[in-house]
This record gives structure tokens, sequence and C-alpha cells, in this order.
């Protein structure tokens, strides 16, 4: 039952994430409203399928930690919004960068550029129809 999992896998977020509270105070990238907002929406959308922590079910589900080091490049910035996982969320440009650099706040202590809700629009446009192909190619060595 699709709602019955739903909640589910919102209670699970809520417990994991319940300890961050205090990555909130890196209101440089996203303030506290914000944040509370880019995290239902991960709940939402993302979290059924890379799990309340972001560690995914590799090699199905890719893990999402370590994800600076993806947006640390152009290409790499591009391809994060273009995996249909995220790029088709029925969200808004600046929601889906906001669940971006929300999950970049909360999994990295390092410095990252956040993504724009310009910069994920243009991506998402451009949908990767074998995301995995498109990876293993660009970043062979990060391949599971
Ligand atoms: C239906 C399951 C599902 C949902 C929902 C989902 N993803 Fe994914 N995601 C995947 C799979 C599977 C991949 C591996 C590429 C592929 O096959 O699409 C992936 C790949 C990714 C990648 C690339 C990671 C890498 O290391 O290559 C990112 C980033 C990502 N997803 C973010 C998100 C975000 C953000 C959301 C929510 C807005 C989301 N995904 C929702 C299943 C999902």
């Amino acid at each position: 039952m699709p709602s019955l999992r739903r909640a589910l896998v919102l209670l699970c977020c809520l417990a994991s994430f319940a300890g961050n509270a205090d990555d909130y105070s890196r209101g440089e990238v996203l303030d506290a409203a914000t944040m509370q907002r880019a995290r239902v929406d991960y709940l939402l959308h993302c979290g059924g399928c890379h799990l309340a922590d972001g560690t995914g079910a590799p090699p199905n589900v890719p893990t999402l930690m370590g994800l600076e080091e993806i947006i640390s490049s152009p290409i790499g910035r591009d391809y994060v919004a273009r995996v249909p996982g995220a790029s088709q969320v029925p969200i808004s440009d600046q929601a889906l960068a906001d669940v971006f650099n929300w999950i970049l706040v909360t999994t990295t202590d390092a410095d990252f550029e956040p993504l724009t809700a310009e910069e994920v629009g243009a991506s998402r446009l451009r949908v990767l129809a074998d995301p995995v192909g498109y990876r293993q190619r660009f970043w062979p060595e990060a391949a599971d």
C-alpha cells in the first residue's frame, strides 16, 4: 500500500534526521524554514528509494553520501538534476535545488557551491535516458 509505505518512510526519516538540528545553524546555505521544507520534500520524493539517511541501496539505488564531490565539477552539477528520480519530481526548480542543498548541508561538513534554481532548472529539462551508463562514462572509477 503506497500510503502506508510513505507513512513508514516518513516516520523513519523524521526519527533519523531528528538529531541533525544543529545543522540548521548552517543558515548561510539555507534558512531554517527552507531546511524544514526541503526535508519534507526529500522525505516525500526521494527517501522512498534513497532511504531515510540517504545511503540508498547500492548498487541499485546509489548512496547520496559524497554528493559534494559530484557537484564539484560542472558536468557533475548538471548530472545530478538530470537523473530521472530527481529531474521528474513534481516540485519547482527552487524546491529541487533546496533539496539538493539540504542533502549537502546534512551529509557533509565540506565546503560546497550550493546549487541554484537556475542551473537545476536548465539541467532537469534534459532527463538522462541512461543515467548509469552516463555515470560510468564520466566517472568510471565511481561505478559500483
Ligand atoms: C523511484 C526511486 C527513486 C527516487 C524516488 C529518487 N531516486 Fe535518485 N536515483 C534512483 C536510482 C535508481 C538512481 C541511479 C540512476 C538511475 O537508474 O536512475 C538514482 C540516482 C540519483 C543520483 C545520482 C547519484 C550518483 O551517485 O550517481 C542523485 C543525485 C539522485 N538520485 C538524487 C535524487 C533526489 C534528490 C531525489 C528526490 C528529489 C531522488 N533521487 C529520487 C532512484 C530514485
